[in-house]
């Protein structure tokens, strides 16, 4: 999962993650995180073909509602709008319908048109921007909240 993630870092300008994951920084991020509701991996022929978290508010900074839980959608570069992306948040879903999520955050980064497309895919809706969010060279970018509500 670091090295599928890694590529995508170093590729820039799609995830907001800037440093590189190692082992022990993926599980804590997308495994052993306590407030993880599920993370699924997608294969293909044997290799993983991505991954999908969706976490409970865990950011002390950026609280999100109660029952609010948040996204992160990552496909092999090289076999992406292949339906990677799609089938996981089909597992997803019911994943959060079961924990009783009502609602999933998906904040992209606003230069981001292909996870804003996939994710408005999906059925996510805009309510709200947060506006000029540094990155860590202090570039200024917009980030694109959307949402997702289950239905009860
Ligand atoms: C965004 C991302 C997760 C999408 O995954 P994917 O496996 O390519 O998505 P899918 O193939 O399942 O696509 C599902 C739908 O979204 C659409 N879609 C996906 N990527 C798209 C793009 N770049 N431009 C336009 N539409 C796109 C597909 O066309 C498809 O539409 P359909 O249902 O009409 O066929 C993947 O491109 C990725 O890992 N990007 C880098 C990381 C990232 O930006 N993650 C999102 C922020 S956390």
């Amino acid at each position: 999962m670091a090295d599928l993630i890694n590529v995508i870092i170093a590729a820039g300008g799609t995830t907001a993650y800037e440093d590189p994951f190692d082992a022990t920084s993926m599980d804590a991020a997308y495994i052993s995180l306590p407030q993880l509701v599920s993370c699924f991996i997608a294969e293909n022929g044997g290799e993983l073909a991505g991954f999908q978290g969706l976490m409970w508010s865990f950011d002390p900074d950026d609280p999100l509602p109660d029952g609010w839980a948040t996204i992160g959608t990552f496909a092999r570069v090289g076999l992406t709008q292949r339906g990677v992306g799609g089938a996981l948040f089909a597992a997803t879903r019911e994943a959060a319908r079961t924990a009783r999520v009502t609602v999933i955050d998906a904040t992209i980064r606003a230069d981001n048109t292909g996870g804003l497309a996939f994710y408005s895919r999906q059925g996510f809706v805009d309510y709200d921007r947060r506006v000029a969010v540094p990155l860590k060279d202090g570039t200024p970018v917009d980030r694109i909240r959307k949402r997702f509500d289950i239905a009860a």
